[in-house]
């Protein structure tokens, strides 16, 4: 199989916040690859935007060192490099002042290209941006803004957020980022669930007993604890990410793969959950080991009642799903990088084998990553005499060894989602309503914690977690799949 490259129409896409960490490890790599790919048209153009004193040569050397650092061996890639490095250009601009505005005017100036603006910045710049873009003349109807999570840290501050750039830009121009569904796999779960017709008669509470949903790191806070204790695992993942794969799993068929019909199905999901009872959701902070520091120590803060784990139960009060519950868990440091969805089929209604049989129940595994694919896991007989004995056996199938060298090809999330801004497709982007919606649901949760005061509960560094999270599945009789590799 041969996989086909589009190249997208010309366009110039200005990064603000251009020196940046994301632009560095992210944003220009993908680029760079794309270019690679033959998707960017040779009179595409990106341009950094920063404070730093730079020019254009300054910043081609910035990103042919984040290349070089974040794509790995580019030795083969060195023509390459040299050519996309020509398509690369810099103005020095202050986001919140007047310094370069003009000088990125004239550069926009004339090209028929599409115009992008990314907004790899603080959230706190968003607004100047955004009228500066306007003041300029930048915004024009075209034109389209890419902004990253956090989006806001509760429901005030992303309706904020989402006034401030509505001021300037209609919500088909706004695409909010959220990386996961960028991600092959994620992307992959609405393939698997709706060009497939064996899972659709039994995708709901009739016959699905619960839904497991894991995304677990082993790395820890790393350097970017300053900015991770003031938001925790609740914003940081389960607000945006987790939640992002429950209203995937969970949504209605969309009637067509297009931005709104997805984005509406997704919003439904949202709409419909319950709040969650106190007593259904767990946090967790990681305990120094002998060779690890501990949470506490990574982000300098003795005192931090901040979360690096949380699971919660979920409930979705609407036909399909009445009755199952969703069980959701994230945290860092934890026994593997292992993120899956798993349902939980019911038990057969009626066992011919006798009690003897055991308990058996189908049960269908999306592994996001890594090792991509899908296993479902089915009872057989074991083999041998001596009678019917059961035995549950995977039928196992990873992605890379079911579509060959073209699995290998696979981009980051990060370079479909540019090329989408190009393109105009905002259906793996986060409509405002949506965003909304997952605050709405998630303050709740925070606030309690914050009145209550409580501690989370630590847990050891490569356990799967508190043993309270144990508890919480393990009282309605069931039992959260291993986290392994
Ligand atoms: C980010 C979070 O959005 O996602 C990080 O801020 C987290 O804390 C990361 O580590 C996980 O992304 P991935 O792609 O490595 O699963």
């Amino acid at each position: 199989m041969v996989s086909r490259v589009i190249p997208v129409q010309p366009f110039d896409l200005v990064i603000f916040g251009g020196t940046g960490d994301l632009a560095r490890r992210k944003i220009l790599p993908a680029l760079f690859r794309r270019f690679c790919a033959g998707q960017m048209a040779e009179d595409a153009r990106v341009i950094g935007a920063a404070r730093g004193d730079m020019n254009a040569a300054g910043y081609r050397g910035f990103a042919r060192d984040a290349i070089t650092e974040f794509d790995g061996d580019i030795t083969m890639m060195e023509a390459h490099l040299a050519r996309f490095l020509e398509q690369v250009d810099y103005v020095t601009l202050d986001a919140a002042g007047d310094v370069g505005w003009p000088e990125l005017a004239a550069k926009l100036t004339g090209a028929d290209h599409t115009r992008a603006f990314y907004f790899s910045v603080g959230p706190a710049l968003f607004g100047p941006l955004a009228t500066r873009l306007y003041d300029h003349g930048l915004a024009s109807p075209g034109c389209r803004i890419v902004v990253e999570k956090p989006f806001g840290r509760d429901l005030a501050s992303a309706r904020k957020l989402n006034a401030v750039l509505a001021e300037h830009f209609d919500e088909t121009q706004i695409y909010r980022i959220d990386h996961y569904l960028g991600k092959e796999t994620v992307q992959n779960l609405m393939a698997i669930r709706f060009a497939n017709t064996l899972f659709e008669p039994l995708w709901n509470s009739q016959y699905v007993d619960h839904m497991q949903i894991t995304v677990a790191e082993s790395g820890g806070v790393g350097t970017r604890g300053g900015y991770y204790d003031k938001s925790g695992a609740m914003r940081d993942m389960m607000q945006n990410h987790i939640m992002q794969l429950l209203c995937l799993t969970a949504m209605e068929p969309p009637a067509k793969y297009d931005p709104d019909s997805v984005r509406d199905e997704k919003l439904k999901v949202i709409r419909a959950l319950d709040p969650v009872e106190p007593g259904d959701v767990v946090r967790g902070q990681y305990e120094s080991t002998d060779t690890l520091p501990g949470y506490r120590n990574e982000v300098e803060n003795r005192d931090t009642t901040t979360e690096s784990f949380v699971a919660l139960k979920a409930r979705i009060g609407n036909w399909r799903w009445a009755g199952t519950p969703f069980y959701l868990r994230t945290g860092k440091r934890l026994r593997a990088r292992a993120s899956e969805i798993a349902v939980v089929f019911k038990d057969a209604p009626h066992s011919i084998f006798g009690a003897d049989a055991g308990r058996h129940r189908n049960i269908l595994t999306i592994r996001l990553q890594p090792n991509e694919g899908i296993e479902m896991g089915v009872t057989i007989k074991e083999p041998g005499p001596g009678g019917m004995r059961l035995v549950d056996v995977p039928l196992d199938m990873t992605f890379s060894e079911a579509l060959g060298p073209q699995s290998e090809d696979i981009p980051d999330a990060y370079e479909r989602l540019i090329m989408d801004v190009i393109r105009g497709d905002q259906t793996l982007f986060m409509r405002g309503d949506e965003v909304e919606a997952a605050w709405a649901w998630t303050d709740p949760i925070i606030e309690g914690w914050e009145a209550a005061g409580t501690q989370p509960e630590l847990y050891s560094t490569g356990s799967s977690g508190p043993d309270d999270a144990l508890a919480l599945i393990h009282r309605d009789g069931r039992r959260w799949r291993e986290i392994k590799p």
